[in-house]
């Protein structure tokens, strides 16, 4: 059997909330129906997902400084921290395979405190404002990127 490449998926503070919290911003899916969506997604490319949320930032650090061991990719939806983490930054600065950051609103459209990302700089690209649907877009989107590069 072959090993499947795995990606590294993200989830920040309060997106364990998702499907009680601000349905009308954020939908009624839960977490774990996105990240299964993100797994049927990578199968589908031959690749594999693995999954951490996280509260704290100490604790995204360390799941991304461990990811530099084995994965090809990460995807990262960083919550609030999207907008003030220089930490997070610096991580994903230090992990050199493909970043994508993900969104499920678009917060360009929002409060101008979410206009700003100090996560962008260290990503290939962004998907932002699609909902669930972003979570397949961005698992697309690492593949192409993988395939582009090989
Ligand atoms: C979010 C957008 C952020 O501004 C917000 O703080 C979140 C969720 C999103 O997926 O739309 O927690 O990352």
């Amino acid at each position: 059997m072959s090993e499947h490449r795995q990606i590294l998926l993200v989830s920040g503070p309060n997106l364990d909330l998702l499907g009680e919290r601000e349905p009308a911003i954020y939908g009624s899916e839960t977490l774990a129906d996105h990240v299964a969506r993100a797994a049927k997604e990578a199968e589908r490319h031959d690749l594999a997902l693995r999954h951490v949320q996280s509260n704290h930032e100490g604790e995204l650090i360390e799941a991304i400084h461990d990811a530099r061991g084995w994965a090809v990719a990460i995807i990262i939806n960083a919550g609030a921290f999207t907008h003030t983490s220089w930490a997070l930054h610096d991580a994903l600065a230090a992990f050199d395979p493909p970043v994508v950051e993900l969104h499920l609103s678009n917060p360009a459209a929002r409060e101008p405190f979410r206009h700003t990302s100090v996560i962008a700089p260290v990503a290939d690209g962004v998907i932002a404002g699609f909902g669930g649907l972003g979570y397949s877009l961005a698992v697309e989107a690492v593949a192409r990127l993988l395939e582009a590069s090989s």
